[in-house]
Formats: C-alpha cells, structure tokens, sequence
C-alpha cells in the first residue's frame, strides 16, 4: 500500500506535462550515399511530440555516437528513412518509476534529439546500441558508454576473447588499431600478455599507439611496405588478426599468419565509402595450409553476456589498464561533418558529438 502511494508521489513530482509543446529534430536519409557522405544526402526534419503513456520515458540527446555502420548499413533501408544510431540521452520527463528525471540512458534512438520510448520494450533487446539505464559514470563523461564502455567496447572485447581467443605469448596484428575498436582490442591483447602489432593511419596515430597504450609496434599503413613491416613487427609471425578493414592489408596478414591462426572479421571499412569492391591477393592456400579459422561476428551475438563485458572493462578501466580517447564533435547540425571525418581517419579512439 505504501509502495503504490509513493511510486504516485514519484510521477506527480518527475512528469513536466509539458511534453506536447516540445518538438524533437532529426536526420531523415533521402539519398543513397554515394562515395562518401553529403550534407545533401539528408534533410533535417521537425516532430511534434505526443504526451507520455503510462511507462514511457521522454529523453534528450546529448551524446550521438559516429559508426562506420552507419554509412555501411543504409542501402538495406527504403527511403526516406530516419538516420540510425546510437545515443546517450538524458531523461526529461518520466511516467516510469524505474526510470527517474536526470538519469542517463544509452540507446538505438537515431539522430536525433528527443526520444519516447517505453523502456519495458526495450530492455534486452539488441540494436546497434542496447538499451540501458546508466550508472554514475564519474569521473568519466557519460559518452563512455557509446565507447569503451558500449558497444565498441563489446565489440573488443567479445570479438578478441571469443573468436581470436589469444594465448599469453602469441602475437596479435590489429588494422583500423586507432580507432575505437581497434585501441582497445590492442589494449586487451597486452593485458592477456600478447605482443601487439598495429596499423594505423598516420604517424601520431602510431605513436599515440606504442607510447600511451603500449602496443608492442604501430605501423603507419599508408606510408610502410606492409610486408616488411610484418616481418619487424611480428618476429613470430601473426596468430591471431582482429581485421577491421579487409582490402589488400587483410590479405597480407592473413598470408603471413602462423598454423592454426585465428582472424576475428569484425569489418572491411576499407571497401565502405567505394562504388565497387577491391580486387586482393587470394586467401585460400593460406587458410588451407596453415588451418586458419577466419569468422565473422555482429557483437550483438553476445546481447545477453553484454553486462559481463562492460564490467569487465569498466574493472580494468578503474584499474588504469585501459586507457580511452575521444573525438568530439560539437553540435547537432555537425553529424554529417562527423560521419565524413570518420570515416576520413580524423578520428583517433572514439568518434561522438556532443550535442548538449
Ligand atoms: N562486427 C561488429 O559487430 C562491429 C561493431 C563495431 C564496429 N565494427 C567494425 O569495426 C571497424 C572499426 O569500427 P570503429 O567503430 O572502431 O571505427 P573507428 O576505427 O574508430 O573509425 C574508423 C577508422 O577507420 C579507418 N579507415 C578509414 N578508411 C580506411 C581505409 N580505406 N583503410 C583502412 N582504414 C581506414 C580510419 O583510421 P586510419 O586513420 O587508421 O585510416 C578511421 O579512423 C569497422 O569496420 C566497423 O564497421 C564491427
């Protein structure tokens, strides 16, 4: 009885009543992309909001995450189609006593600036960012949970620990070894006691790589003979490749890679922004003659172990065995300028923009 008559007292003090005046943005896709992203290919549309059902949670954007995804995934949809995304929003108003007014919460909202949802629905679900109510993330911004400890993180940690399965001693090549992904896989592998070898996009990426998070060797990919750089970096050769890009360096790591290596295919973000697919060294006397095991994974496989993974590290993150970056991006009109610099390399760690 008790119980009911506060959870009352809890929806009259956390509920404005003010949600019908309030309009949300958001990016509509009009266009297909082609080559890399334009301003044009979208249009920025107004919403009208309707009130609150019993349940439903009112949320306002204030980090959107930037993913190669998003300029992968869209030719799968009809348009004109609502951008996709994930976000980190804060609750603004609530009929759901479980979901308090000032609390934060990750989610598959889109681009876009207020959200209604009705979290029951949500919870457990997959998306391209499961749906959460954040704990206190201090002193850490609460944009960690779109990287190190979101989706990407997921994406390291699962995509090493259950398809590379790394021994302690044995070596790991990562590509794409900046950005968010490929910094932690690379973070991960030192603390399971591997030698690490990453390529990146510029020489300040290298050394952000080898001097801040330890990699054992950082190559600049655009600039080395990558063959040569195999043979300094990787003394015992590759036993497990995280492979973020595909194209041709793929297909020399996979060539260079011990018996019974493992390759983790997470994405092939080299071919993302082309018209048609590149032309590589071919793979299958390789695989064959080394027993090579090569799978590719969605992190959301591993939707109902997602808590373990962002425990495990946000432990190591407190113990300061992981370290982070971001690339911030001010503003909601910046999200095509962002999507553009990601997938340009301008990014180093995750790339975000903060839009309150
Ligand atoms: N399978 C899954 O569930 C899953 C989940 C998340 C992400 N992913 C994939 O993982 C990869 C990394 O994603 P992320 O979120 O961590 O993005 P990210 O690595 O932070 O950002 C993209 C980076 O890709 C690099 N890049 C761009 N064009 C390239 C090219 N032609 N060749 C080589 N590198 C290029 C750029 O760095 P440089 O300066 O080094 O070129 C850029 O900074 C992507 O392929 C993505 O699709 C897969």
């Amino acid at each position: 009885m008790f119980k009911k008559f506060s959870a009352l007292c809890y929806l009259r003090r956390s509920y404005s009543g003010d949600v019908g005046k309030l309009k949300a943005q958001k990016y509509v896709l009009t266009k297909y992309f082609q080559g890399e992203p334009k301003t044009n290919d979208f249009k920025i549309v107004e919403e009208g909001l309707p009130e609150l059902k019993d349940g439903e949670i009112l949320t306002e954007a204030h980090y959107l995450s930037v993913d190669p995804y998003m300029r992968a995934y869209m030719i799968g949809y009809k348009l004109p189609t609502d951008m996709i995304g994930g976000q980190i929003a804060k609750i603004i108003a609530s009929r759901n006593e479980k979901y308090p007014v000032g609390k934060f919460v990750s989610g598959s909202f889109g681009w876009r600036t207020h959200t209604i949802c009705d979290p029951r629905k949500l919870i457990g679900k997959a998306g391209f960012l499961p749906f959460m109510l954040l704990p206190d993330l201090n002193p850490h911004p609460a944009s960690v949970a779109l990287g190190i400890l979101g989706m990407t993180g997921n994406t390291a940690y699962f995509g090493l620990k259950e398809i590379c399965q790394p021994k302690s001693g044995e070596t790991i090549a990562i590509t794409g070894a900046a950005g968010a992904v490929g910094s932690h896989v690379g973070q991960i592998g030192k603390i399971m006691g591997c030698r690490v070898v990453g390529f990146a996009g510029s020489d300040e990426k290298c050394k952000y790589l080898e001097k801040e998070l330890g990699f054992d060797r950082a190559f600049n990919y655009k600039t080395v003979d990558i063959k040569a750089a195999l043979k300094e970096g990787a003394p015992n050769r590759v036993d497990c490749y995280f492979d973020n890009v595909g194209g041709e360096i793929s297909s020399r790591i996979i060539n260079y890679m011990n018996k019974y290596g493992r390759v983790a295919v997470c994405g092939s973000i080299s071919s993302y922004n082309e018209a048609s697919l590149p032309k590589v060294t071919i793979l299958q006397p390789a695989i064959v003659y080394n027993e090579l095991k090569i799978e590719g994974f969605l992190v959301d496989r591993w939707i109902n172990r997602w808590e373990e993974g962002i425990n495990a590290n946000l432990n190591w993150l407190q113990n300061g065995k992981l370290k982070y970056q971001e690339k911030v991006y001010h503003g909601f009109d910046n999200m095509v300028n962002a999507l553009i610099g990601l997938l340009r390399g301008e990014n180093t760690g995750k790339a975000i923009v903060k839009v309150k």
